[in-house]
């Protein structure tokens, strides 16, 4: 018997035991799915209306397809890039995202280490719960990206980049797609605050999903660490996303204020959000570092044109005077080659992350960055192309 049947080695470390026979990222968010209460997997996951640009930012990239080449000699298969004038390993920056620590406590905390260990960028959103200085000491040695909404309170806004500045974060990533909420209709049927709330309901999914339940109730209260004064002023601790946005966003925000960004920050500036071809010129004009072409997750404008859709006209308009970020729909490294070859310089992932942390915690983000490291490295071997400087717009074509 013994010669015939052989059984795995036990994985004693649970995070990994759960994420054992996952086979891609898709996977991940079912176990995130299974672990978190359906309110915090649903803010996550879900999206503006009926949720058709989000499905269409991934559905788009499986409109190109490769063309390969073949006997090329993939032996050794080099993923660097150049990011804002600095080297980076991998062409990979992990997006902002709100409220990362409902997913699990050390939140932002467990992303930005995940992205240092990989000398990838993180951007910290406004709306984190870690404050910058806390992300800055776990991520120290990465490169740390500060990311920007604009309240109504400037005073604030330019307090916040002023500790980005003194902690050493590299850039400013300006987000601009979000001058009023957009209408995510999962969060209205959830009764969704941030954080959640616990009423009747939530003690009910507290019951059913026990781990998360037991970590949220015994860790620190979450609260927008970044935003001081921001519940004193509300005079309750639980915020409806879309309310917070109406009250406090400025959705006066124009391209006048880029000047004002500037004036207080030396180093690079990413618009995020940029959807259009005469945006984008208009974002060089005003000399930004780098665009981040993005609608947001599908999170804003439904029916706002996809990511990928855009990249190859954008690039041909703009791609000799600003960097490229491709932000949306990133599940797979044969993804992020397809940007690459349509002229971004490197892509954005949001979701990806957070269904690895809900998934496994820390060692969940590490799980989809190895995947996307070895799926892009696998598709370039496959496709044929050796380095970054290989892949160009002969790569792929859309298919009939
Ligand atoms: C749960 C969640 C929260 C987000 N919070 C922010 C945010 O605070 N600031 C921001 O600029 N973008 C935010 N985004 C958008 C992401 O930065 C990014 O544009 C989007 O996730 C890309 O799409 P993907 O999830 O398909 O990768 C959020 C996205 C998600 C899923």
């Amino acid at each position: 018997m013994r010669s015939v049947v052989r059984f795995r080695s036990f994985e004693r470390d649970s995070d990994l035991r759960r994420m054992q026979r996952a086979a891609n990222v898709d996977d991940l968010r079912l176990i995130a799915r299974r672990r978190l209460p359906r309110g915090v997997f649903d803010y996550i996951d879900g999206a503006a209306e009926d949720e058709i640009t989000m499905d269409r930012n991934q559905a788009d990239y499986r409109s190109w397809e490769f063309a390969p080449a073949v006997l090329r000699d993939v032996g050794r298969i080099d993923t660097s890039a150049e990011l804002l004038g600095k080297p980076l390993p991998f062409p990979l920056v992990l997006a902002p995202t709100g409220f990362t620590r409902i997913v699990e406590p050390p939140g932002e905390l467990s992303v930005a280490r995940a992205a240092a260990r990989r000398g990838i960028p993180y951007a910290l959103s406004t709306l984190g719960t870690r404050s910058i200085e806390e992300v800055a000491e776990a991520g120290a040695g990465g490169r740390n990206w500060f990311q920007v909404y604009v309240w109504k309170d400037r005073g604030m806004v330019r307090n916040m980049i002023e500790r980005a500045a003194a902690a050493g974060y590299e850039a400013l990533c300006i987000t601009v797609d979000l001058a009023v909420p957009g209408r995510r209709e999962r969060d209205v049927r959830n009764g969704m605050t941030l954080p959640p709330k616990l009423g009747l309901d939530m003690l009910i999914e507290g019951m059913l999903k026990p781990s998360w339940t037991w970590r949220f109730i015994t860790a620190d209260p979450i609260t927008f660490a970044n935003v001081v004064g921001l519940h004193e002023q509300d005079g309750s601790s639980a915020v409806e996303l879309a309310s917070l946005v109406n009250d406090q966003f400025d959705p006066s925000l124009s391209w006048s204020d880029i000047e004002w960004f500037r004036s207080l920050w030396d180093g690079p500036i990413i618009i995020k959000g940029i959807q259009s071809v005469a945006d984008a010129r208009r974002a060089v004009e005003h000399g930004v570092e780098a665009i981040a072409v993005s609608n947001h997750g599908g999170r804003q404008l439904e029916g706002a044109p996809t990511p990928i859709g855009l990249i190859e006209p954008i690039a041909q308009e703009v791609g000799g005077s600003v960097e490229i970020i491709c932000d949306g729909g990133i599940r797979r490294g044969s993804d992020i080659l397809k940007a690459l070859a349509l002229g971004a310089r490197a892509v954005m992932a949001g979701r990806a992350y957070l269904y690895g942390l809900g998934a496994g915690g820390e060692k969940g983000v590490d799980w989809v960055l190895d995947f996307l490291d070895e799926g892009m490295r696998r598709t370039m071997a496959l496709a044929g192309v050796r380095s970054l400087a290989e892949v160009n717009r002969q790569l792929v074509r859309r298919r009939r």
